[in-house]
């Protein structure tokens, strides 16, 4: 039982080392733990925020300018995810502008909805 918690461990812990060190293939892997292509979970559909968006520039423009809960397109347009913002805004600070992958991340939703799955 000990060795199987340190071995998930490991895999985690690589699989975000992973991630840190190359921006260029960003992976929507953490996203999927709130988030689905189709169905509002945690947080809303990829597919209505992609058509919310409309496309990958005015996603990506968004997050780099900070992605403000007054500027998000789905935060504002319901009561409900207004409220749930700062979720969002921790996934945000982490994944997306820390490892500077405001583009990468914004074309992964948009690949990700297209293919409609992740
Ligand atoms: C811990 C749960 C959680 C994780 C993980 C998560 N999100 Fe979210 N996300 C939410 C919630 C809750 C909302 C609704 C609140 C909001 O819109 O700010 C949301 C909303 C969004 C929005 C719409 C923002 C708006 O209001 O217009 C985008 C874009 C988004 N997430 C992208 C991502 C991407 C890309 C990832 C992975 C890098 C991710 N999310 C990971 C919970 C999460």
């Amino acid at each position: 039982m000990k060795s199987t918690k340190f071995f998930i461990l490991l895999v985690a812990t690589v699989g975000l080392m992973t991630l840190s060190t190359t921006a260029s293939a960003f992976s929507t892997a953490a996203c999927k733990a709130c988030h689905q292509v189709d169905k509002d979970a945690l947080g809303p559909a990829f597919k209505g925020i992609a058509e919310k968006y409309g496309d990958v520039k005015t996603l990506a423009g968004v997050f780099k300018s900070g992605f403000k809960v007054e500027n998000r397109k789905v935060a504002q347009s319901s009561a409900k995810w207004k409220a749930q913002a700062p979720t969002m805004t921790g996934q945000y600070d982490n994944l997306i502008k820390k490892g500077g992958n405001e583009d990468a991340a914004a074309e992964a939703l948009f690949s990700v909805t297209k293919a409609g799955k992740f």
